[in-house]
């Protein structure tokens, strides 16, 4: 047998590797329901006691739409839970009254709303949404919450559970009823809402929902001081703490070379990096180690196997008498 008989019988075995990577979804608690309509309901968040890992992360979900919709629980306000992501500890959310607004006729101010939102556990991402107001003649101002304090705002502060807005018009819309009765002002998703002039003119525009982007986390501690009560530690197996930038609170997440589900005893699961990863050269052999894998060549051959490395190439024949050596440990391989 020449190296050409052994580089056919390496490449089948490279072919029998190339089994489709399966990822883990993100799983429920065992025995609790894993989705709500189409929203997966991954733990710590539940839909029935036993389920969530605090009142906080209890999703209502509501059977009587069809298709169902979650809720977030507790909060007096309708904030439908449109996802729940635990690889940044963020949920998306919509609710009914997200745009604030203040109209006007010729006669002065026909209608006033401000949006209002209020969460006791979860705050709203700064990073990830934006406050917009539209209209002509329209000064708008966010007052925000985070614990007792008040203020106005224009950037989005850090661990905000509240907020209102306010209006302010210079000459109540006087110059631009025409085209533009009202001042809107909500909070959204970055990148979700384009400004269209149609809109100054849309009277129905504050029956519009706007996702927003919340921030979750486990608890009020901080990582350190979390690790020190086991008995209620979230992170479980091969996870690592996380203390978020948003606020109080720890989120968990698997190590290098797992995936799954954190909070979850045992949801962090190996990653086959041999099949997710294909990370070795054609003729390299790839082994898959606990949060890892290494790759090898065969016999006669050398380098480190990997794909983006050395890869594996003959041995230079020093000397003839190597080589029936060589065919020896070759034949394992027929
Ligand atoms: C759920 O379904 C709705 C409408 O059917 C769709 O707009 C939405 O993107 C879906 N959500 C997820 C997380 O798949
Ligand atoms: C929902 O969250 C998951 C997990 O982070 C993400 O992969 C997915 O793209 C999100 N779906 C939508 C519709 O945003
Ligand atoms: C302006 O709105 C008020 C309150 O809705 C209404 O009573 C009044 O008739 C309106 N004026 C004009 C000129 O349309
Ligand atoms: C916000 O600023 C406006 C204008 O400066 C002021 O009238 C209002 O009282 C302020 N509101 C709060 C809650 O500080
Ligand atoms: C801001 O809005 C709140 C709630 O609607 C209201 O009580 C308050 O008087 C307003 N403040 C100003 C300065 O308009």
């Amino acid at each position: 047998m020449g190296f050409g008989g052994l580089f056919k019988e390496l490449a089948v075995f490279a072919v029998m590797v190339t089994i489709m990577a399966t990822s883990v979804a993100a799983q429920p608690k065992p025995g609790c329901q894993s989705h709500c309509g189409n929203i997966s309901i991954p733990y710590p968040f539940g839909t029935s006691n036993g389920c969530y890992i605090s009142r906080d992360f209890f999703i209502n979900c509501d059977t009587s739409f069809n298709p169902p919709k979650a809720f977030l629980s507790d909060t007096g306000l309708e904030l439908q839970v449109l996802n729940i992501s635990l690889d940044d500890g963020s949920l998306r959310i919509q609710y009914h009254r997200s745009v604030g607004y203040d109209c006007y006729n010729s006669s002065g101010p026909t209608s006033y709303d401000t949006s209002v939102f209020l969460h006791r556990k979860f705050s709203i991402s700064y990073s990830r949404n934006k406050f917009t107001a539209i209209g002509c003649d329209t000064i708008a101002y966010i007052n925000g919450f985070s614990g007792p304090d008040s203020s106005n705002i224009t950037a989005i502060p850090r661990g905000m559970q509240a907020y209102f807005f306010n209006f302010t018009t210079l000459q109540s819309h006087s110059t631009v009823l025409r085209f533009n009765p009202c001042s809107y002002g909500f909070l959204v998703e970055d990148g979700v809402y384009t400004f269209s002039t149609s809109d100054l003119s849309n009277i129905d525009f504050n029956k519009r929902k706007y996702p927003l982007i919340l921030d979750w986390a486990i608890g009020d501690q901080t990582c350190e001081e979390a690790k020190m009560d086991p008995k209620n530690y979230a992170c479980k197996q091969n996870s690592a703490c996380i203390d978020p930038e948003s606020g109080p609170g720890y989120l968990c997440k698997c190590n290098d070379g797992f995936q799954g589900n954190p909070y979850l005893s045992n949801g962090c699961q190996d990653i086959n990096e041999c099949e997710a990863l294909k990370p070795c050269n054609e003729f390299g052999i790839c082994h898959n180690t606990l949060g890892s894998y290494y790759c090898t060549c065969p016999e006669g051959f050398e380098g480190d196997g990997r794909k983006y490395g050395t890869g594996c190439s003959p041995k230079p024949k020093a000397h003839r008498e190597s080589f029936p050596i060589l065919l020896v440990a070759l034949g394992w391989y027929t």
